[in-house]
Order: C-alpha cells, then structure tokens, then sequence
C-alpha cells in the first residue's frame, strides 16, 4: 500500500524513512518553493521576451525554441540565486541543513502535441533516477512552475517500486554520460539517441497514477519509484523543476528502498552541494559504502 499525505509535518528522519517505503508527500503554500518556482517564471519571461511561454512553442520555429530553452535550462540550472533558493528550500522543508545536500535542479520544459521530444525537452521513458547513476537514498522534489493537468504531468508507475524491469542501466555509466552526452542535448532536435537507460519491457499501466498541483506545489517522492514524463497532450508546454537531496547519513548507513533492477555504474554524489554552506559533497569518502550499489 502506497500512502500520499498532504501537508504532514513530520521529522525528516521519519518522512525519508516513509518515502523509502513508497509513500509520497505533497506540499502547498511552502515560500520556498514559491520562490524558486517564481524566479523560474521570470527567467521564462525573459527568455520568451513577452510571449505567452506556455504557447509561444505555436509561434516559433523548433530551431528558434532550443535557441531560447537551452540557455533558460542552463541559467536556472547553474545560476547562483537558484543554488541560494533551494538552500531555503530545502531548510523550509525540515531537512537537516549540515547532512543534506542537494543536485543542482533541472528546469524541465516539454511542450505539447509531439512538438520537440528530444534533447532539450526530452520526454523521459520510464526510468528510476537510480538507472543514471543516483544513489539509492535520493529523495526527489517535483514543482510546477505554471499549473498543471494529467495530461502533462508525470507518470508514476507505483506498482513497480518493488518491482523488477528489464533495462539497459548495466550499459550506463555516469562519467562516460557526462564526458560524452550531458551537453549534446541542444543538438538534438529530432531523435535523441544519447545512450538513455531504457525499460526493455512494456510497462503495464494499471498502478499508474498521475499528480497533478499549481505553481509551486510540491511533490516529494522516493527516486525508486518508476516514472515518466507523460506525453504532453495539454494543448500548452509544461514548464517544472525537479530537485533532488540525499541525507548524507542515510548513503553512510545504506539506508533506502532495496535496489531492484539498477546496474548503472559511477555516481552522480560528487555533484551534491550541503544545504548549509552550498560545499560540495566529496564523493571520495563513500567509494566504500556505494560499493555493489
Ligand atoms: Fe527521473
């Protein structure tokens, strides 16, 4: 049985120890995730200079829409007043700001009616953040940015947090990913045919379940669940941010849902910045512990 509690105030501690069981917390009104969502909202305004963003893939050509999406993704991704909101973020939230660290998170925009489904907007296939290099502890954040419907949100395929799928994570490694394919997804506007780790069985849909918030509502889930990015039949391109966490004591004691079917190799830890003083996480220290995971 999968829980969804809304609003809970409850310990961290606790919460992950829920989320890692399959549970998923949902969240309104928090300022901080207001926050980051509205200044996504104004580097979208910028980058679409007036038009009506969620639309403005109807007025533009798919070259012109890269043009302006790449950048936007970029500069939300790396700027430093994002890294600055999560930190409020992710305190608001209650997690231990000396043991957290946080992925810088990903703008995802993914316009509708088969428009651009490649690179910069890159419609996932069902995958757990696990199948590229994540760490088995990652709690996930899921905001939109303009409210969303079913038809453009993502899809959770909960009956498969326990259950194994055939996939091509054994063929993933997360250094070879970011030496060759992170940075070539504004050239693809067609086909993306990067190395994605793919589900090589058909998905059955029935424990499918889609959620659906306003702008700024958030979405907290453990990355083990299976998800996708459903095909976006909404008439108008879905603009949200994801963010992700691990508690730092959580890979020490190899804590989190048991590893079913990932067989990806390397690590995306060295990427994570500690919620307190935004200081990377050294990766080094846990070789050990990350072993066979
Ligand atoms: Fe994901």
């Amino acid at each position: 049985m999968i829980t969804l509690y809304l609003n809970r105030q409850i310990a961290d501690d606790d919460r992950r120890e829920s989320l890692f069981a399959g549970n998923f917390y949902l969240y309104t009104g928090l300022a901080g995730a207001n926050a980051l969502a509205e200044h996504a909202k104004s580097l979208i305004s910028e980058a679409f200079s007036g038009l009506d963003p969620e639309r403005a893939q109807y007025e533009m050509s798919v070259d012109e829409f890269v043009k302006r999406v790449g950048p936007l993704k970029s500069e939300f991704t790396n700027g430093q007043r994002t890294k600055e909101l999560c930190q409020q973020f992710a305190v608001e939230l209650g997690v231990d700001p000396e043991l957290t660290y946080f992925d810088i998170p990903r703008l995802r925009v993914i316009p509708a009616d088969n428009y651009l489904s490649a690179g910069v907007s890159y419609n996932y296939k069902a995958h757990r953040d696990m199948w590229y290099g994540h760490p088995q502890q990652l709690v996930n954040y899921w905001v939109p940015v303009f409210p969303v419907v079913g038809d453009n949100v993502m899809s959770m395929f909960t009956d498969y947090f326990d259950k194994p799928v055939r996939n091509g994570s054994n063929a993933y490694d997360y250094d070879e990913w970011v030496a060759k394919h992170r940075h070539a997804a504004a050239e693809k506007t067609t086909k993306d045919d990067r190395p994605h780790p793919l589900p090589l069985e058909e998905i059955d849909s029935r424990g499918e379940i889609r959620i659906a918030g306003g702008s700024g509502d958030v979405m907290m889930f453990s990355s083990n669940h299976l998800h996708a990015s459903a095909p976006n039949l909404s008439g108008v391109t879905r603009f949200s941010y994801d963010l992700r966490t691990i508690n730092i004591e959580d890979v020490r004691a190899g804590r989190g849902p048991r590893n079913v079917d990932s067989g990806a190799t390397g690590t995306t830890l060295g990427d994570f910045l500690r919620v307190c003083d935004l200081a990377p996480l050294q990766a080094d220290e846990f070789s050990s512990a990350l072993s066979g995971a």
